[in-house]
């Protein structure tokens, strides 16, 4: 019985494949490179010395799909494909909304045909908008988000809570994602966007490697201990080894839709990510304060211990293993 992976070549994607393949599991994988290269899938070869099966399609093709489906028995299904640049939703709010939840349709739509009900959804802390407590638990209202890329995070949630009050057969497994960063530390796969980077770790790489000038911090007037946006940064190889025990439980425990946080439980703020890089690189990153970012909150970070209580998982690295690691992988990669 094997695992499918959607989206296996993306950041995250990769990460969770090299621990699916380390702990024994068979794997196929699903991806179209719309935002991924293929050589990512040599890497992860190389890394765990293992194969697994590969197609090159786009979850929304049903007819292609269904031909993976019938080539293999799987299990269950892990969901990467989505498009998840926050600024680009706002002005691409079609083609998120149709490639993520229509994606997630047709492939929720497969599985059932193909009676495969075993799902791990890739969500994200943004489903809880403004979060109304600090540190942020299951428990808190979601909803308010402030861009198309959340908000299709959150109706997806509200579609397999559907899914499950009408066939409690099912086993969901819903991960909220904190800031993933970091990379494997063999440094063969990462993150490494295309143009100018979105999102902190990406941009104070690419400062320190020379190809932008400086890092930019968005507002330091914010009500934290230096004024500037706190967050909870999660090693990619932690919140990998998340899914693993995600799928152990569903596997043995199953029946019922269960949500978890995957974050450290620690803020930390723009700059002492700023420091902490400096410290475990030793490389300098220029940076200038500059005006908030609109739709950015002040502090963002979770409440880890469900997770920990009913997963047995708990974030292990450091933010200077987080900085070592994605620095080693830009340093090899460009
Ligand atoms: N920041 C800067 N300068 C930059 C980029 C970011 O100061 O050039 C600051 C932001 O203002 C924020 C912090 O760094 O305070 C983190 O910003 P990111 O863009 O790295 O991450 P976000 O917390 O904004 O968003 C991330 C993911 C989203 C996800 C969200 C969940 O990108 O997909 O976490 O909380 F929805």
């Amino acid at each position: 019985m094997a695992i499918l992976v959607t989206g296996g070549a993306g950041f995250i994607g990769s990460h969770t494949i090299v621990e699916l393949l380390n702990s024994g599991k068979e794997v196929v994988i699903i991806d179209n490179f719309s935002n991924s290269q293929p050589e990512v899938l040599d890497n992860i070869k190389k890394i765990t010395g293992k194969d697994f099966k590969f197609y090159e399609l786009n979850y929304l093709d049903k007819e292609k799909l269904e031909e993976v489906f019938k080539e293999n028995k799987i299990d269950a299904v892990m969901n990467f494909a989505g498009f998840k640049a926050v600024g680009e939703s706002v002005q691409k709010p079609i083609e998120y909304y149709t490639n993520n939840i229509s994606g997630a349709l047709v492939l929720l739509d497969t599985m059932k045909k193909y009676n495969v009900k075993k799902f791990i959804f890739s969500s994200s802390a943004t489903v809880y908008g403004d979060p109304e407590i600090i540190p942020i638990t299951e428990q808190c209202k979601t909803g308010g988000t402030t861009n198309p890329y959340g908000t299709t995070k959150l109706f997806i949630e509200q579609i397999l809570k559907d899914i499950y009050v009408s066939d409690n057969s099912w086993d969901i497994c819903i991960l909220r994602y904190f800031n993933p960063i970091g990379a494997h530390e063999s440094g063969l796969i990462g993150e490494d966007p295309q143009g100018i980077p979105n999102n902190l770790m990406p941009y104070i790489a690419k400062v320190a490697a020379g190809k932008l000038e400086q890092l930019s911090v968005f507002g330091n007037d914010y009500p934290t201990k230096d004024g500037t946006g706190v967050r909870d940064y999660i090693h990619v190889v932690d919140l990998a080894k998340g899914h693993i025990k995600a799928l152990e439980k569903i596997e043995k425990e199953g029946k019922g839709i269960f949500i978890y946080n995957l974050g450290t439980g620690t803020g930390y703020s723009v700059l002492d990510v700023v420091n902490s890089f400096e410290k475990s690189t030793g490389v300098k990153v220029p940076y200038k304060i500059a005006p908030r970012r609109s739709g950015d909150v002040a502090m963002c970070y979770a409440d880890p211990s469900k997770a920990k209580e009913e997963l047995g998982w708990v974030a292990e690295k450091t933010l200077e293993d987080m900085c070592k690691d994605s620095w080693n992988f830009i340093k090899k990669n460009n």
